[in-house]
């Protein structure tokens, strides 16, 4: 079966139907979010700290998120694979931007590409516009964008005009100028409530978003913290104690490796035993 497209995920948003998106960085996550049904599959730049142990997602470099991309468009049949592109991946000039954007939909069989917009941003407004011409399908972010950490000074919630928080009006204006440039469309990140229903009024592409409120087209989530893998977040619910289940599980192996309970004799192969 095809996976989603661009216009499979406007029709929904035409219709009125919420969109689902989660992160996953490696192939089995990946399979079982797309057999769970989601819309849409990030591989997210925050593999930077929930998938290989950075503090944040700065580090992670272009052939990191290649790697984990096409690890997961090989696991994934029917969700669109969007690949987040890693920090200075873009910006340093169009050529640069292009080509490592193209790197994701030509090596690793991403569907979509998202870029992180400052407000006002205006560079990235121009990279995008050029990628969306040339055919690559972009989704935008705005609110608070984690590659801008150190400037913003922290993760502030956006939309409230404070020292590190951009202005409502800022963050629906870059929204506006976003889908001038094509994107398909926005996620709305750590934002006011108001935020996240002004973009969404505004705008004529699906928000989605992660700590913006009930008001949005979508939703986003990190799979790891949804999961019960990571940090607790306001922002987030955890739907399941996976951490808990990994945990429990390798204590009861120790304990019957040690207590010589693992192998059993149903793990054993005798000499003219065919299973495998
Ligand atoms: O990288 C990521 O996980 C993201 C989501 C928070 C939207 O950009």
């Amino acid at each position: 079966m095809k996976r989603t497209s661009v216009q499979d995920i406007h029709s929904k948003y035409e219709a009125g139907e919420p969109l689902t998106m989660l992160t996953a960085y490696d192939a089995p996550i990946a399979e079982l979010v797309d057999e769970g049904g989601v819309d849409m599959i990030l591989v997210g730049d925050s593999a930077g700290d929930n998938h290989l142990g950075y503090d944040d997602t700065l580090p992670l470099t272009m052939e990191e998120a290649l790697s984990n991309a096409a690890a997961v468009d090989r696991a994934v049949d029917d969700a669109m694979v969007v690949a987040d592109l890693p920090f200075l991946s873009y910006g340093a000039s169009m050529e640069q931007s292009v080509e490592n954007a193209g790197r994701f939909m030509k090596e690793a069989g991403a569907d979509a590409v998202k870029l992180e917009t400052a407000p006002h941003g205006e560079t990235t407004i121009e990279i995008i516009d050029r990628l969306t011409e040339l055919g690559i399908p972009v989704m935008g972010h705005v609110g608070f964008t984690p590659q801008r950490m150190h400037q913003i000074g922290g993760p502030y919630i956006q939309g409230r005009g404070q020292t590190g928080s951009a202005h409502v009006d800022a963050l629906v204006e870059t929204a506006e100028k976003l889908v001038d440039a094509g994107v398909f469309a926005v996620v709305l990140e750590t934002v006011t409530e108001e935020t996240g229903t002004r973009v969404t009024e505004a705008v004529d592409v699906p928000t989605i978003g992660i700590g913006a409120g009930r008001n949005v087209d979508g939703q986003v989530l990190v799979v790891t913290d949804m999961l019960g893998m990571g940090e607790a977040f306001k922002l987030s619910k955890q739907y399941a104690d996976v951490g808990e289940t990994i945990r429990d599980a390798v204590s009861e192996y120790v304990s019957e490796v040690e207590h010589g309970e693992f192998p059993a004799r149903e793990n054993v192969y005798e000499p003219e035993d065919e299973d495998s």
